[in-house]
C-alpha cells in the first residue's frame, strides 16, 4: 500500500463495481486517496487504472458477506494509513445474487444471499469502521441504497421481483439513519444515496437506454427513463456520493438522496 498522509482515506467497498469506482474517482478528484475493496481483483485493478493509480493508495480482496474477510481490509486499512475518513459501500447489485425471479418461486437460500449482500454486509462494514471513526472523534459513511428501497419493487416490469431487493435497500436507509443518530454526537456523519437506474457492469447507460426502449415498446411506461433522457452514469452517482462525504456537507447527516434524474420525485 502507499502512503498519501495528507490526503483524506476512504475505504470503499465494490470499489470495481460501476458506482463504486464512480464515487472512488468523484473522491479522488475531491483530494482523497482511496482504498478498494472488491471481491473481483480483476474488475478493482481495472477500476485503479481508470481513476489514474496515483490515489489508489491499495486494491484488497474482500467479500463483504465474509465478517472476518471484512474485518480484515479494515484492518489492513488503519495499519497502514492510521485512519479512515471515510467509507463507501457500494458491493452487491444484480451479477452478485442471480436473476430476478417470481418471489413465490424463491426460498430461504435466495433471500439470505440477498439480505446478506445487500444489507448485513453493510452492517458487518459500518460495524466494523465505526471504532476507528469514534477513536478518531470523524469520519463519513455513504451507504449504496436504492430508489427499492424508498418505494418498494414492484409494479413497472423491470422492477417485479424485488422484493427481497427492496427489503435489504430500505433496511440499508433505516440502519444508516439509525448509525447517523446515534454517531452524530460523537463526530460522525453518515448518508444514503438511493440511485435510480444506472449503469453497472452488466450494462452502460447506453445499454440501458438500448433496453428502456425495448420494453418501452412492449409495456409503455415500464422503461422509467428519466426526464432528462437517460439514464445513469457512475460519474452521476460518484459525485452526488462525494458531495455527501465531503466537507460540503457538514450539516447532513441520516439523508438517503434519491439520486434518479428525476424518475421519483418527492
Ligand atoms: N446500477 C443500478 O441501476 C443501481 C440502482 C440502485 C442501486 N444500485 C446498487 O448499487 C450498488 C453497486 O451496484 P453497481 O450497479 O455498481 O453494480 P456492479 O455490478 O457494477 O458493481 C458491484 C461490485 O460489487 C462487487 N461485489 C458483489 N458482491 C460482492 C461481495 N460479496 N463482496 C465484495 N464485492 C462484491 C462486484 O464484484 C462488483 O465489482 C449495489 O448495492 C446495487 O444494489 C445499483
Amino acid at each position: 500500500m502507499r502512503l498519501s498522509a495528507s490526503r483524506p482515506i476512504g475505504l470503499i467497498t465494490g470499489g470495481g463495481g460501476a458506482i463504486g469506482s464512480g464515487i472512488a474517482a468523484a473522491l479522488v478528484r475531491d483530494g482523497w486517496s482511496v482504498v478498494l475493496a472488491d471481491r473481483d481483483l480483476v474488475a478493482a485493478k481495472a477500476a485503479a487504472e481508470r481513476i489514474g493509480r496515483a490515489h489508489v493508495a491499495a486494491i484488497l480482496a474482500c467479500d463483504v458477506c465474509d465478517e472476518a474477510s471484512v474485518r480484515s481490509v479494515v484492518e489492513q486499512t488503519t495499519s497502514t494509513f492510521g485512519r479512515i475518513d471515510g467509507l463507501a459501500t457500494a458491493a452487491g447489485g444484480g451479477k452478485a445474487v442471480g436473476p430476478r425471479t417470481l418471489f413465490w418461486e424463491t426460498g430461504r437460500q435466495d433471500w439470505t444471499l440477498n439480505l446478506e449482500t445487500h444489507l448485513v454486509s453493510v452492517m458487518t462494514t459500518c460495524q466494523a469502521v465505526l471504532p476507528q471513526m469514534l477513536k478518531q472523534k470523524s469520519g463519513v459513511i455513504l451507504n449504496v441504497a436504492s430508489g427499492a428501497g424508498l418505494r418498494g419493487g414492484p409494479p413497472m416490469s423491470r422492477q417485479r421481483f424485488a422484493e427481497v431487493y427492496a427489503l435489504a435497500k430500505a433496511g440499508v436507509i433505516a440502519f444508516t439513519q439509525s448509525i447517523a443518530l446515534e454517531f452524530a454526537p460523537l463526530g460522525v456523519r453518515a448518508n444514503c444515496i438511493a440511485p435510480g437506474r444506472a449503469e453497472s457492469t452488466r450494462r452502460t447507460a447506453d445499454g440501458l437506454l438500448a433496453v428502456g426502449h425495448e420494453e418501452e415498446a412492449r409495456e409503455p411506461g415500464s422503461s422509467r427513463l428519466s426526464p432528462l433522457g437517460r439514464f445513469g452514469r457512475s460519474d452521476d452517482l460518484g459525485n452526488a456520493a462525494a458531495f455527501l462525504m465531503s466537507d460540503r456537507s457538514t450539516w447532513i447527516t441520516g439523508t438517503c438522496m434519491d439520486v434518479s434524474g428525476g424518475i421519483r420525485l418527492h
